[in-house]
């Protein structure tokens, strides 16, 4: 039995978030400047969102450009922005052809004029496309994310449109710009470190994480089916005793 056949569709997270990290240290590897790490990064880009659609997976979402990465070396920064310039423009027809919608979070105004002009139109050339949602945060920090929702519920506040007392998790959700999208039930980080680095603060509150010493750019689909073998043996408990979760099973 294969590694995908062994998953349970009916188990499947509807959101899977990815830390793509260790595309520097695959590059160091071979002997390579940090910029070919990325360059490779994109095949498993491509493998990744292909098998989270093939199963099913509602929403991809991928971490590829930190709002403390714009603190890199300049000639990485561009390098970076250039190969998004060019994956963007060059994967639209793939994603046209897998039916998966491409989206993105973050503050998508820092991004230089060309990147956001190619990223809107491949945002727009995909909106109908059903299988799928593939999120790119993009100049994406949760911090950056929650400021920005803080700030507008104030303006809110301050407009007379919503009273303090009056506001819930519901009205801060609305104003993450992950908003209408489900939380991810489980969350992937590759190359063996064990952080969050600002992402998804608030959105991956009872989200499964899960830590794979593959660099990124070696990640295949049988990596990705591993993840979710290992997320499927998990008891999901949301603060509730495993006593309760069993009854409520047999119940079913
Ligand atoms: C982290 O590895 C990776 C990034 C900061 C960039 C991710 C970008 C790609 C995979 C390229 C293309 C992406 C898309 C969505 C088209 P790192 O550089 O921090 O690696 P290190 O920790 O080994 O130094």
């Amino acid at each position: 039995m294969s590694l995908k056949e062994k998953i349970n569709p009916e188990r499947l997270p509807r959101h899977i978030a990815i830390i793509m990290d260790g595309n520097g240290r695959w590059a160091k590897n071979h002997g390579q400047h940090r910029v070919f790490g990325h360059r490779n990064g994109v095949t498993a880009v491509r493998e990744a969102s292909e098998a989270a659609a093939e199963l099913g997976v509602e929403y991809l979402t991928l971490y590829a450009f930190s709002t403390e990465n714009w603190n890199r070396p300049l000639i990485e920064v561009n390098a970076l922005m250039q190969l998004l310039l060019q994956t963007i423009n060059d994967e639209i027809s793939t994603l046209n052809k897998n039916n998966i919608r491409l989206n993105a979070i973050g503050d998508l105004e820092s991004l230089p004029k060309v990147n956001r002009k190619n990223l809107m139109k491949a945002i727009e050339e995909t909106r109908n496309n059903s299988r799928m949602t593939l999120t790119l945060a993009l100049s994406y920090s949760s911090k950056w994310e929650i400021v920005q929702a803080a700030r507008r519920l104030a303006e809110q506040v301050q407009a007379g449109l919503c009273k303090p007392e009056d506001v819930d998790q519901q009205c801060i959700e609305k104003l993450l710009t992950t908003n209408g999208i489900p939380d991810p039930e489980l969350l992937i980080r590759t190359s063996g470190e064990y952080r969050i680095s600002n992402f998804m603060l608030w959105q991956i509150a009872y989200s499964e994480l899960y830590f794979t010493p593959t660099l990124w750019p070696d990640f295949r689909r049988e990596d990705l089916y591993k993840a979710i073998l290992d997320y499927q043996c998990r008891e999901r408990r949301f603060g509730k005793t495993s006593e309760q979760i069993q009854n409520v099973k047999k119940q079913e």
